[in-house]
């Protein structure tokens, strides 16, 4: 199949790319560069032996994606671009919706426009809220976090809706849980601007000794070691978990959350994270931060029912493979 996607030389959209390639599929990328750089695709073409064509330019911008449809017939779009800081959104609502919402409604638009029959959209946990694990897909939406998962919830109602008014149109609502790690070839993985907000690249980057020490957010949670506990997915397992969905005979709007099943705290990450790269973590307990929740791990059956997909990797290889692509990274 033919594929556009959208923010395809960003962390998850990038390691989604060279699995489509591994898949056979035919892949066009676009990105503005906002968040990600162009020399991934290289790095895309030296692992999967393949040149992606690739336009830079801003999935806001309706003219120019007009013109990408105009040269290509898709046969699916895979929509990671967005904007994904939980603090950012926070600081800068307005900049959140326009990109997130507008984003998402001009490729659902094109996509209708253009008779594209599967639309697969990156979605996340967060559109739970503080609800209890394990979350499951039938669960209500949150009701009130922060503009980045009001924006993620807002586009599955629109892409939802937008599914019932076009019955051609097919979107599967992807809910990340929290994806790390790194291609095992060590040339892709996480870049974060600035400050990592994330714990994974935090923590390579006090590996690696450009930050000192890891502040752990809260120990007084009611967890099997008082820190906060997540359902982290290795990002090779999330890239392969897209492809079944595309691959997947869905009709409709499906909800499908991508996620081990398993919550691991901080702690043992720190600890998974020193045992197998052998290498000291240090770290201060300081106050929780605002917003966070205890615990969040998926219900996996859905995704093993209907995308006939499972999480393979462990946590060792999460681990391992955040650092071989930190350790490489100039
Ligand atoms: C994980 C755990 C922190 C950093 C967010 C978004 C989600 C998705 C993934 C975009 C928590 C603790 C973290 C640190 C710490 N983002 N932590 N010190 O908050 O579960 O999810 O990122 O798609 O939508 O909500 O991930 O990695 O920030 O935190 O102690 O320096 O690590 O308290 O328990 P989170 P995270």
């Amino acid at each position: 199949m033919r594929i556009l996607v959208s923010g395809g030389l960003g962390f998850i959209g990038s390691h989604t790319v060279v699995e489509l390639l591994n898949h056979k599929h035919e892949v066009v990328i676009i990105d503005n560069l906002y968040n990600s750089q162009i020399s991934t695709l290289h790095k895309i073409e030296r692992i999967s032996g393949k040149k992606p064509a690739f336009y830079e330019l801003d999935a806001t911008d309706y003219e120019a994606l007009e013109n990408v449809f105009q040269s290509y017939d898709f046969d699916g779009i895979i929509h990671f671009a967005g904007y994904k800081a939980v603090g950012e959104s926070v600081r800068k609502p307005l900049e959140y919706y326009y990109n997130n919402l507008v984003s998402t409604i001009n490729l659902a638009k094109l996509a209708v426009i253009n008779q594209v029959p599967k639309f697969i959209f990156s979605s996340s946990a967060t559109v739970y809220g503080d609800g209890t694990s394990p979350f499951n897909e039938s669960m209500p939406l949150l009701e009130r976090t922060n503009p980045y998962g009001e924006t993620k919830a807002m586009s599955e109602r629109i892409l939802t809706d937008a599914t019932k008014a076009n019955p051609g149109l097919n979107v599967v609502l992807l809910r990340y849980f929290n994806p790390i790690g790194a291609h095992p070839s060590g040339l892709i993985g996480e870049v974060p601007n600035g400050i990592p907000n994330n714990l994974m690249p935090y923590v390579t980057q006090v590996a690696k000794g450009l930050r000192e020490k890891l502040n752990v957010f809260g120990n007084d949670y009611d967890t099997i070691d008082g820190t906060g506990v997540r359902d982290y997915i290795h990002v090779v397992d999330l890239a392969q978990g897209h492809v079944a969905a595309l691959e997947a005979n869905i009709s409709g709007v499906e909800a499908v959350n991508l996620g081990t099943g398993k919550g691991t705290s901080v702690l043992e990450i720190i600890q998974a994270f020193e045992q197998e790269n052998n290498i000291k973590i240090p770290y201060e307990i300081v106050s929780r931060r605002p917003g966070d929740i205890a615990v969040s791990y998926a219900d996996t059956t859905k995704a093993k029912n209907l995308l006939q997909w499972e999480a393979k990797l462990n946590i060792k290889d999460m681990v391992r493979d955040a650092w071989h692509f930190e350790s490489n990274l100039k």
